[in-house]
């Protein structure tokens, strides 16, 4: 692809709220919350755990407690993606899935070896395709496992390619009328969208103080809760599940606010959950029969 002045590869991003976006995920990249949970046992994530925490961490020798503290965040995140994955439905091995913002791809190799099928992710981040596409070199299934830079918005891909297709903690970067949009289009006739996302509680009023400090410090625009159901009922998505994971997802950031990788935001996401501000919400639809 050309790129332009910039050097910005033209007709991926597309407005300068994408290209600070991507920037921030090129820039970003040292982030030992991230990297050190990932060295762990290869599976970078970059999304929030679930489940109870084993407290015990936190006891022992203080000479190895890091580590423990380290493997335990990282085990509630992998609990997260194996959440996720159990939502996708039948996928066969001889489907195709997408993963709609995919970070370094922890998630997207998850859901390979799982079902044995055809992954391409997609992200915005041009330092992202390299290192998750490095990671599939190492796991030997390049063929099978795929990273792009493209815009989840406008992906390029077939109509009704995708027999599943995925979005974990990505969509609040975006338009959500656009993306379901891309979404109905690249999925096959009763073809499945799970999404797992933060989103701020409408029934209670705006956007709270502590949701706009999390909002500032991803540069993203979280959505309140009603717009999720608004924009999958305009694009022919049908729910089929609703969980609210706030409860499962507090111990998480308890335990990571306690933590060595803790980077200032597990205040504002405690606060915002505990004051009932913001929700960790599981989306399940499914894509009406054309
Ligand atoms: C919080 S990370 C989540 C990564 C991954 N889903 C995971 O669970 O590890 C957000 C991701 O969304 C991607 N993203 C943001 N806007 C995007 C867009 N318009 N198209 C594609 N990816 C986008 C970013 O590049 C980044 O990879």
């Amino acid at each position: 692809m050309p790129t332009n002045q910039l050097g910005v590869t033209d007709g991926v991003l597309r407005s300068d709220y994408q290209k600070a976006v991507a920037n921030y995920w090129n820039t970003n990249r040292n982030d030992p919350v991230n990297l050190r949970l990932g060295d762990v046992d290869g599976y970078y994530h970059h999304h929030y755990g679930i489940g109870d925490v084993d407290w015990s961490v936190l006891e022992g020798p203080e000479t190895t407690r890091d580590d423990r503290v380290i493997r335990e965040l990282h085990r509630l995140e992998h609990m997260q993606a194996r959440f996720l994955i159990e939502q996708l439905g039948d996928v066969e091995p001889t489907d195709r899935v997408l993963d709609g913002g995919s970070g370094r791809g922890g998630t997207s190799f998850m859901v390979h070896e799982r079902f044995g099928c055809r992954v391409d992710g997609v992200t915005i981040s041009e330092y992202q395709v390299g290192f998750a596409n490095d990671q599939a070199a190492k796991r030997g299934v390049t063929d099978r496992v795929k990273f792009h830079f493209r815009n989840m918005l406008d992906t390029g891909f077939d109509t009704a390619a995708f027999r599943s297709i995925w979005t974990n903690e990505t969509t609040m970067y975006v338009d959500l009328f656009k993306l379901f949009a891309e979404f109905a289009r690249l999925l096959k006739d009763g073809g499945r969208y799970v999404c797992i996302t933060g989103c701020y509680n409408d029934i209670t009023g705006g956007r709270s103080r502590a949701v706009s400090q999390i909002d500032a410090k991803y540069i993203c625009n979280i959505h309140p809760r009603s717009e999720y159901f608004k924009a999958l009922a305009a694009n022919n998505l049908v729910p089929i599940n609703v969980i609210d994971l706030t409860p499962q997802t507090i111990p998480y950031w308890e335990l990571r606010a306690k933590s060595s990788v803790a980077t200032g935001v597990e205040e504002p996401f405690l606060t915002a959950y505990k004051e009932g501000s913001f929700h960790y919400l599981l989306i399940v639809a499914d894509r009406i029969v054309r």
